[in-house]
């Protein structure tokens, strides 16, 4: 079976997408589904490349049980489209860089993670990093339930 490759994207990759990339990995690896579904994170600029995560989002992340420690910033390229089978921006911006990005004949699914949510009168994932840990703990609820609703979309399509 081929495998499916998911793609996180953000503006700087060291709070959202590290966060949605970690928390999605997480689900894929408890349901015994790592050597099928493969994940990865990148932002839109190349603001922190090389480096971890905000330690605001690895804390936060850490209390909820998903490991950020390991990732480590990097930029998102065009040459993503031909990996990537979903690439999921965090917010509308995010999904602007990318549309300008993205070759016109791509096959995969570019959109945002919380098309998957469970909640659709939201769209974006407000960006934390200017403000206080009130928007890290909104960070990992909206994107722990719209990682829930991307398992469940990508095992339907899976083939028999
Ligand atoms: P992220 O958050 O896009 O969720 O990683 C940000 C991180 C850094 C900056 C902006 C947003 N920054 O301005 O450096």
């Amino acid at each position: 079976m081929s495998k499916v490759h998911v793609l996180m994207v953000c503006l700087g990759n060291i709070c959202r997408s590290p966060t949605a990339q970690g928390i999605f990995e997480h689900r894929v690896r408890e349901r015994g589904l790592d050597d099928w579904i493969e994940v990865d994170s990148a932002g839109t600029s190349g603001w922190h490349i090389g480096e971890p995560p905000d330690p605001r989002s690895i804390r936060a992340a850490r209390e909820r049980g998903f490991d950020l420690s390991g990732q480590r910033g990097r930029q998102v390229t065009e040459q993503d489209f031909d990996r990537f089978d979903y690439v999921l921006a965090m917010d509308f911006q995010n999904l602007q860089a990318l549309r300008a990005l993205c070759p016109q004949n791509y096959g995969g699914y570019l959109g945002r993670l919380l098309d998957f949510s469970s909640d659709k009168r939201r769209q974006d994932v407000p960006d934390p990093y200017h403000g206080g840990s009130a928007g890290f703990e909104l960070v990992l609820d909206l994107i722990e339930d719209a990682c829930e609703g991307l398992l469940q979309h990508i095992l339907e399509r899976r083939p028999a």
